[in-house]
């Protein structure tokens, strides 16, 4: 076995404090929604509006992290091994065969992910961070009734916003099942601690072999 470099620091910076953020908005959004009752409503209410500019900053340093060092590169979805990922995903993977292709610093997503995180990325948050923001600013400033945009009403945006976040819910319940199905139960999430992932020496050639193939597509 070993151990290879995946995730740099800043990404796994991103990455949890992405999903602290999402899962205290899910909270706060669900209970301004009136599905659950933890913090009382005025309270979910300012809280949230935290949580989402805290989002908003960090969306920002992500954007800028990805363009500067080219990691938006890994997002560019491909066919390439798109059928041996679907393949693996339906069948495979109940009977334990290995994942068609390995992790590797230039290539981190396999195919399916390339599409499930751009999808994410293009449309699901873009759509949260803009119905959001419309919800927060629609009546700006909030004193007289002065109607900031005019846009009718909240009916549009509240739903656009709760369709998003029920989209969030069913990406974070298919992503925490996903983590569990790397070499190990626990190897995906160490990963994503540690920087680093333990890989075996025999597949090694191959792996380079397929990285350099997918690097190559990408350029
Ligand atoms: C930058 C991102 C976000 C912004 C600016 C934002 C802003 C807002 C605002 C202003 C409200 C209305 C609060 C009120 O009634 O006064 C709201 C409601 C809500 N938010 Fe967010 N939010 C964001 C992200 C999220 C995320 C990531 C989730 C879920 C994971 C979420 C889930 C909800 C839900 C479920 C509601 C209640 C919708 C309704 O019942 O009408 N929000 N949000």
């Amino acid at each position: 076995m070993r151990r290879e470099y995946i995730y740099r620091s800043f990404e796994r910076f991103w990455h949890w404090t992405q999903a602290a953020l999402i899962m205290f908005l899910g909270v706060t959004g669900f209970e301004i929604h009136g599905s659950i009752h933890f913090f009382g409503f005025r309270q979910a209410v300012a809280y949230h509006n935290v949580a989402a500019v805290a989002l908003l900053i960090l969306i920002a340093f992500a954007v800028f992290w990805h363009v500067t060092t080219g990691e938006w590169r890994q997002y560019l979805p491909t066919k390439q091994n798109l059928r041996a990922y679907v393949k693996y995903y339906i069948t495979g993977i109940f009977r334990g065969a290995p994942h068609p292709t390995k992790k590797h610093v230039l290539s981190k997503l396999n195919p399916l992910q390339k599409i499930v995180y751009t999808g994410l990325k293009v449309l699901v948050i873009p759509v949260m961070v803009v119905s959001g923001l419309l919800y927060m600013f629609y009546r700006f400033p909030q004193q007289y009734e002065v109607v900031g945009l005019n846009i009718g009403g909240l009916k549009t945006i509240a739903l656009m916003h709760t369709l998003g976040a029920f989209a969030l819910i069913c990406f974070f319940i298919a992503h925490i099942y996903l983590i569990t199905t790397g070499s190990t139960v626990t190897s995906n999430l160490k990963a994503m601690i540690s920087g680093y992932e333990d890989v075996s020496d025999e597949s090694e050639s191959k792996r380079h072999t397929e990285a350099a193939q997918q690097q190559t597509s990408i350029n």
